[in-house]
């Protein structure tokens, strides 16, 4: 159960920049190419939990939605086991499940077990297959103390549960999930999480994932791919991310001084009373240069080198900053992707 994507692009008619005079607004020439999803390659392995990141209108749910045949790709292949998605929906809604957190999938009106009884006629489900799910449902995502609820009065929470239920019915090998634990309380993602370890692990179910969620990352994602403005700018897995991109290291000085703190090579980017926070390139200098450099001129009480968090990491990523460079120098320069 492969899932192999080959120089795949999206591209969609926009209108261009506002600011641009009316009448060529009006005119055709108004309009523009706006590469969403620029030329991608990668392939998931099956039983991978695949971490697909990137920030705000990166082009993650684009790629979703072509994953699973919703959307037609402008240029480019999908092929997941076999099935070239959008040429094949049907065939392909059987192996795949999907889950968008920002919207349900159920019907909105009916209560939750109506939904699952129209899921299982749609699916051709066996009353066999029912039952045993039904049951793992009931055990794991508690589903029963709300099945006969309609799904417009379920909470959030509870509306991620029925809607995860609902996209493994029919027992799907691949599950993509556009934000699965989007607005959910500590408890409850935490709840979505272990499910899908779960089925992962028991059902060897291969899991795609967008999220803005670090606790997703860390607790799920084996790889992760970042996207950015429709590229994509890694592939691997979490260490090696922090190795690649957390060459920024920041350094905690506790400084005895009334000057304001200069240090060579570094950046100051906080201060808070005595304690300040020095950001440095480790491929340029080190904790003892600065600590050296800076006790010739202040006195310093304390010093702590703070390990690279995947979180800092990933603001470090989505920041922008390396947008100038072209992409054969951000591969060079950050990143050395793929
Ligand atoms: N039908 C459309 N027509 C024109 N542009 C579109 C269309 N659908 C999406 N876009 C644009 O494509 C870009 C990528 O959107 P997409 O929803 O894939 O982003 P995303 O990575 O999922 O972002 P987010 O993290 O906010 O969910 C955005 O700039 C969006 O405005
Ligand atoms: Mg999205």
């Amino acid at each position: 159960m492969k899932i192999e994507v080959n120089q795949l692009s999206k591209h969609y008619q926009v209108q261009r920049n506002k600011k641009e005079p009316l009448w060529k607004l009006l005119s055709r020439r108004g309009y523009e190419t706006k590469r969403v999803v620029d030329n991608i390659s990668f392939n998931v392995e099956e039983g991978e939990i695949v971490g697909y990141l990137g920030p705000n209108g990166a082009g993650k749910s684009t790629t979703i939605k072509m994953l699973t045949g919703i959307l037609v790709p402008s240029e480019g292949e999908i092929l997941v086991n076999g099935i070239v998605p959008h040429k094949n929906r049907k065939e392909h809604s059987k192996q795949i499940g999907v889950v968008f957190g920002q919207r349900s999938q159920l019907w909105w009106e009916l209560p939750v077990a109506d939904s699952f009884n129209l899921l299982k006629h749609m699916y051709k489900v066996s009353d066999i297959q029912f039952k045993k799910k039904l049951d793992l449902f009931h055990d794991v995502l508690d589903i029963g103390s709300f099945i006969n609820t309609p799904v417009r009065n379920l909470s959030l929470g509870q509306k991620m549960r029925a809607d995860f239920a609902a996209s493994l019915l029919h027992d799907p090998q691949i599950l993509f999930l556009d934000e699965p634990t989007i607005g959910l309380d500590v408890v409850a993602k935490e709840r979505i999480r272990e499910f899908i370890q779960t089925i992962n692990r028991e059902n060897k179910v291969t899991v795609i994932l967008t999220t803005h969620d670090v606790g997703d990352i860390e607790a799920l994602c084996h790889r992760t791919i970042i996207i950015d403005k429709g590229k994509i700018i890694y592939n691997g897995d979490l260490d090696n991310m922090k190795s690649q991109f957390g060459k920024y290291r920041t350094l905690i000085v506790d400084i005895k001084t009334e000057k304001p703190v200069y240090v060579e090579n570094a950046t100051i980017v906080k201060v808070e009373g005595s304690k300040v926070w020095i950001q440095f390139n480790r491929n340029v200098t080190n904790p003892t240069q600065i600590i050296s450099s800076l006790i010739k001129t202040y006195e310093v009480e304390d010093f702590t080198v703070e390990e690279p968090q995947i979180e800092n990491i990933i603001k470090h990523i989505y920041d922008g900053k390396h947008s100038t460079l072209s992409n054969n120098e951000r591969v060079d320069l950050d990143y050395g992707i793929n």
